[in-house]
């Protein structure tokens, strides 16, 4: 099966780490995100992926070229902006006229069952299927208003807190049968959602299909760490991951889970972890005290300095003895001076040099 990803969004809130790189390649406990998405898609079956994409579309095909794991990678690149659903028509031909595909939001992670989404599809006659996963608040997506235990009845695209009547949101997976393509313009921007879902709705053709399993939506900084956490308890729950070509002093030591990708250097008496993510060739010197935080590759953090629940970007570089706390964000190749601490709540634009230190919630620009 062939699997559409939309991945064309700006990523907005979080900017600015999103200015210089796609939300599909946010390192995820040490991979980027679309690795983890094709790795689930390639278990339940699909071995072709097309990645409808806007912007920066050379970076995604730098890092995945045009196979990755064993599945082939399309690339179909929207001319303007078109939505949630222009991209899918503008893919028409490379997802051919003929066979059910998938479909599916880019900023989501999710161990959905897509063989037994599939039946449950076949089963129904839908010209739709969504994945559907239950919230407490529904307000900030698509709900779907149940006719009964399958069927659809009414698709609403971020209703009022009042007007959700339903907990079963749209949990931004799909399976289409090609006769969606009738459904959405060609040539301008459609939102599924509010254009396509609500009109199947009522020609009793969208079904739901229950996804009880993790779920994450990663919207904001919160999302993205959330994510993080979850993920590296996943794989580095009792024991540290260490990549090749890293070295780390036998007086280090390292709390699970904690994931250190290739070719990274720590220093002696230094503490990582728990809940630590370390990209490529990043460099720590001795004594520091880094916990609950994602370094991007490349950085380096000077002697003696303490990082907490924070996300430094690529190429940083930091002095001797300087703290980050809680929820800052240090941009791609900002140098950072001697004793400085930043935070709670920092955000420094790329390529600033800070020399000062900062103790409330800003962002320096
Ligand atoms: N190619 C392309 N072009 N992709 C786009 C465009 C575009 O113009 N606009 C958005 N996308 C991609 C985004 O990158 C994202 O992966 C997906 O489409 C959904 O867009 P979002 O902007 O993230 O929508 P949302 O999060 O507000 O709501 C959607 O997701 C919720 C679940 O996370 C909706 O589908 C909701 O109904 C759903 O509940
Ligand atoms: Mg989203």
């Amino acid at each position: 099966m062939k699997a559409l990803i939309l991945a064309g969004g700006y990523a907005t809130r979080l900017r600015p780490l999103s200015c210089t790189r796609p939300k599909l390649l946010f390192p995820i406990a040490g991979r980027p995100m679309l690795e983890w998405i094709i790795e689930n898609l390639a278990k339940e079956g699909v071995d072709e992926i097309i990645l409808a994409v806007n912007y920066m579309a050379d970076l995604l095909r730098k890092h995945f070229k045009s196979r990755f794991n064993g599945i082939r990678i399309r690339y179909s690149i929207d001319p303007t902006p078109l939505g949630t659903g222009g991209p899918i028509k503008q893919a028409q031909g490379l997802l051919g006229g003929k066979g059910t595909f998938l479909a599916m939001n880019g900023d989501i992670l999710s161990e959905a069952p897509i063989k037994s989404m599939l039946k449950a599809h076949r089963e129904t006659g839908a010209i739709v299927t969504i994945a559907l996963h239950k919230v407490e608040d529904p307000s900030r997506f698509g709900v779907a208003k149940m006719a009964n235990r399958k069927r659809i009845e009414a698709f609403i695209e971020k209703p009022r807190k009042s007007d959700a009547r339903s907990s079963w949101i749209n949990a931004g997976i799909y399976i289409m049968e090609p006769r969606v393509f009738n459904y959405i313009d060609a040539g301008r921007k459609v939102s599924v959602e509010r254009e396509v879902f609500p009109i199947l709705a009522k020609r009793e053709k969208l079904y739901g299909f229950k996804y009880y399993g993790p779920w994450f939506d990663i919207g904001k900084f919160e999302d993205y760490m959330n994510a993080n956490h979850k993920f590296l308890a996943r794989i580095s729950g009792r024991t540290p991951m260490v990549g090749n070509g890293t070295k780390v002093r036998r007086s280090t030591q390292l709390i699970p889970p904690v994931v250190i990708n290739r070719k990274v250097e720590i220093g002696d008496d230094c503490v990582i972890g728990p809940y630590v993510a370390i990209d490529d060739h990043v460099e720590i010197e001795r004594g520091s005290r880094i916990a609950r935080s994602i370094l991007f590759q490349e950085s380096k953090i000077g002697e003696l300095s303490s990082i907490d629940s924070s996300i430094v970007g690529e190429h940083v570089v930091t002095g001797r003895n300087v703290k980050l706390r809680g929820g800052t964000i240090v941009s791609d190749y900002v140098s950072v001076r001697d004793n400085i601490t930043l935070g709670p709540r920092v955000i420094i634009c790329p390529y600033k040099e800070v020399d000062q230190s900062i103790l409330k919630p800003m962002s320096v620009k």
